[in-house]
């Protein structure tokens, strides 16, 4: 039996003891376990920081938490994510653990295969061009798979080659070619971008145009990560909410984002909450991963949820959310990053679509978590919550402490340091 991401009284124990919690679970070194807590500059240090970008004078820290009880096809999984944002860790966690009462989540993903954009200009026949270039679709993609040997050594490199031709654009026709490129466990910026621009010469001699753009493109629609999940309605009951009403609220919430895209923006924004934590943990650009999503979900022409949700015929809740995920577990920040090391051994993933899939597991649970309080008593109850357990420890409580003072103020109504302290100091009389 494989080891359980079920981690009882986690959330209650102190940092260090949680870190070595996790340290036991991933089989991680004390210098790996160091580098979490960033002892002794183990973990990104304005030296290395300054081999990733330019103009360095610093690093910026980010809280990194882990959610617990994912299971995912079959496997449990321990969970890192990088996020400034309360709640969020918590509600993936919480989501996980009613989602393994269904089975947890099963996933699967497309080959990691990335477009480049050619854009080419000045062409008097475009349609000519077309063919001229489908005509030389093998030497060019040959071409292509020479400026990386080794990712094509790998099982990957170019898969195909077609051309798309703008008709009506501000300034005309013009011809766009895309390159099919399949980046294995890259998230392959660097290589198709290569290939686009050792491509632009043979293009230009073969159609007689002038290449302008040579660049991947973000809205990478056949590198899609799917998530599925079937909850049964008694695992979303709690308090004065049945299982059934629960269900029908949620998908009443996603009816909502799937007809109007003011709704839609920000259910993919909770989506996004849990996506961008861990693609951040992993030292992943997650700034591809937002433009790959959102244009996605505006695929239709109109901008609309990135999961769905629904009920099966035994009234249980069945969700999926399917979307674009460009990660890589291997170059740039990935293996340059010492913590983005940990994350990735922590997940202990094999490859980049392992990786992507369990990313779009953590947006389909942090989904859950946002639609769930909001389609009942409201985020605002989880939240406080939260807010005042951070007061109560930065005012200096500890162990249970933290509990009563988080409850006497809940209770009260006023969350604040001032009212924090005074409830410290009446439990250091007792
Ligand atoms: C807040 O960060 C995310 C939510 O607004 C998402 C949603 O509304 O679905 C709670």
């Amino acid at each position: 039996m494989g080891k359980s991401s079920r981690l009882p009284g986690f959330y209650k124990k102190p940092v260090a003891e949680r870190a070595k919690v996790v340290a036991e679970w991933a089989d991680l070194t004390p210098e790996e376990l160091a580098a979490l807590s960033g002892e002794g500059g183990t973990a990104l240090s304005p030296e290395l920081a300054d081999k990733l970008i330019e103009n360095v004078v610093g690093v910026y820290g980010l809280p990194l938490g882990i959610a617990a009880n994912f299971q995912i096809n079959g496997r449990d999984v321990l969970v890192p994510m990088v996020i400034e944002e309360p709640s969020v860790v918590a509600g993936a966690s919480f989501m996980a653990k009613l989602a393994r009462a269904g089975g947890g989540f099963r996933t699967s993903s497309t080959p990691p295969e990335m477009i480049g954009q050619i854009q080419v200009l000045d062409l008097e026949d475009p349609e000519a061009a077309r063919a001229a270039i489908l005509a030389h679709k093998d030497e060019l993609m040959e071409l292509a798979d020479s400026c990386d040997k080794v990712v094509v050594r790998l099982g990957g490199g170019s898969r195909d080659l077609e051309v798309r031709i703008l008709d009506d654009t501000p300034i005309g026709p013009m011809l766009i070619v895309h390159l099919i490129f399949d980046c294995r466990d890259a998230m392959g910026a660097n290589m198709v971008n290569t290939a686009c621009e050792r491509l632009a010469a043979p293009i230009e001699r073969i159609t007689g145009g002038r290449v302008g753009l040579r660049i991947l493109s973000n809205l990478a629609e056949r590198r899609l990560a799917r998530a599925e999940c079937t909850i049964p309605a008694e695992a979303l009951a709690f308090d004065e909410y049945p299982g059934e009403r629960v269900v029908n609220g949620i998908v009443e919430a996603w009816a909502f984002a799937a007809a109007d895209p003011y709704r839609a923006a920000t259910h993919n924004k909770g989506i996004m909450n849990g996506v961008d934590a861990v693609v951040i943990a992993t030292g992943n650009d997650w700034r591809a991963i937002e433009a790959g999503a959102h244009a996605y979900a505006a695929r239709s022409g109109r901008y609309t949820s990135l999961s769905t949700w629904g009920k099966d015929e035994a009234g249980n809740l069945i969700g999926s959310l399917e979307m674009p995920m460009a990660v890589g577990i291997v170059g740039g920040a990935t293996r340059a990053h010492p913590v983005a090391q940990v994350a990735l051994k922590i997940l202990n993933v094999r490859s980049a679509r392992e990786l992507a899939e369990i990313i779009v597991a953590v947006g389909l649970a942090q989904n859950l978590a946002a639609l769930r309080a909001l389609a009942t008593e409201g985020i605002q109850k989880g939240h406080m919550a939260l807010h005042a357990r951070q007061i109560a420890i930065s005012v200096g409580a500890t162990g249970e402490q933290i509990d009563r003072i988080v409850e006497r103020m809940l209770q009260e109504g006023e969350i604040s340091q001032p009212r924090a302290q005074a409830l410290l100091k009446e439990e250091s009389g007792k």
